[in-house]
């Protein structure tokens, strides 16, 4: 047993510093990536380092094809049979940007063939999890049987991790464990490392391997992000994109009905999935469970949500002094608050007497 001194930071434990900026206008700031991919040697462009989580409540054919249209990622979930799953990738327009999940062990092998059958090129092995003997050996048999996928494996939570599965072939990393809106991983398990602090450990980690020359991978902050301050916060500690999964949820492009509530408001239904509701919905039976279900307010288009949240990330980015994500990641300073200051960032006129 060791105990580590040091406090892991959550984004709300942290605030980033204004800095000097020469930006006259927000409109040439650019928050795109670029990404090699080896299916021939073509770049993916994302214009928003933005990804839906491959969730039953958020990812299907419409929510992919919308993040696609506007510049992100969607990735389809993998809670549904092959057949199901495959049906839906082939619904997906644009053949360079097709992503689906799998798992790391059962079927996996036997969903992927079907999934590269209908033109997958992005694959994310998704397991709660990752730092895993399953997920080493899952990430190895793609590379070598599926040369040409681009792989993102998660979800991890330290550099240790991060290295570990870069070395095995990923070429992004899901950072974080325990921290989703949905999430009780941490109530039921003890386990767990805040999202801000898994990017920064991670960054760290990826600066030794760039150091030492060796291939590096993509980090996604994945779980907790709350709002475009916690965007701004994962691209300036080191994410070069980020995981939604509640931002998004709610939006029309996700998967269910909109429902009327007993107080009249429509919601729809966002669920973990190792919610029990949702291992139900999937494999008629549930075990280990480690999230919540939950209702969520509608929230009209996607692409209203991702302009509004984009509008203040490149707010954010001028704040920085940033004209690009890497100007971003080299300009911020972070400096660590106390409650009373997170409190003030709050808006407090409803709570003077
Ligand atoms: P959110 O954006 O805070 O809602 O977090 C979404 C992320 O939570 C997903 O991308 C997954 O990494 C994670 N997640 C999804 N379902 C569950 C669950 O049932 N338990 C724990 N984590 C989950």
């Amino acid at each position: 047993m060791k105990v580590i001194n040091n406090k892991v930071l959550s984004f709300d434990d942290v605030i980033l510093e204004p800095q000097y900026s020469n930006l006259k206008t927000r409109k040439n700031i650019d928050t795109s990536v670029k990404v090699s991919t080896n299916k021939n040697k073509k770049d993916l462009v994302f214009n928003i380092p933005i990804i839906s989580s491959p969730m039953s409540t958020v990812t299907e054919h419409n929510m992919s094809n919308t993040m696609i249209d506007q510049g992100g990622l969607g990735i389809i979930h993998r809670y549904n049979s092959i057949e199901h799953q495959s049906n839906l990738l082939s619904k997906v327009n644009n053949n360079l940007y097709k992503s689906a999940a799998i798992g790391a062990s059962g079927d996996y092998k036997e969903r992927l063939s079907e999934l590269v059958k209908n033109d997958l090129n992005i694959v994310c092995i998704d397991i709660a999890h990752g730092d895993h003997v399953l997920m080493e050996n899952a990430i190895e048999f793609i590379r070598s049987e599926y040369s040409h996928l681009f792989v993102i494996a998660g979800n991890i939570a330290t550099g240790h991790a991060y290295k570990r599965l870069t070395q095995a072939g990923a070429h992004a990393i899901r950072s974080s464990v325990g921290s989703g809106s949905i999430c009780t991983t941490r109530i039921q398990t003890g386990h767990g490392i805040p999202t801000f602090q898994a990017v920064l450990d991670c960054y760290k980690a990826k600066l030794e391997l760039q150091k030492l020359d060796q291939k590096t991978s993509y980090i996604i902050a994945d779980g907790g992000i709350k709002n475009s301050g916690d965007i701004v916060k994962s691209l300036a500690a080191g994410a070069d994109f980020v995981m939604l999964g509640s931002i998004l949820s709610g939006t029309e492009e996700t998967p269910g009905d909109v429902i009327i509530s007993e107080e009249g408001e429509k919601i729809k239904k966002y669920n973990g999935m190792a919610s029990k509701a949702a291992q139900k919905d999937w494999k008629g039976t549930y075990n280990s469970v480690e999230g919540v279900s939950s209702y969520v307010p509608f929230k009209g288009s996607t692409k209203e949500v991702l302009n509004e949240i984009m509008s203040n990330v490149k707010s954010g980015m001028s704040y920085s002094g940033a004209q690009n994500l890497n100007e971003l990641r080299e300009n911020a300073v972070f400096r660590i608050q106390s409650s009373a200051s997170h409190i003030e960032g709050n808006p407090h006129i409803f709570n003077r007497k």
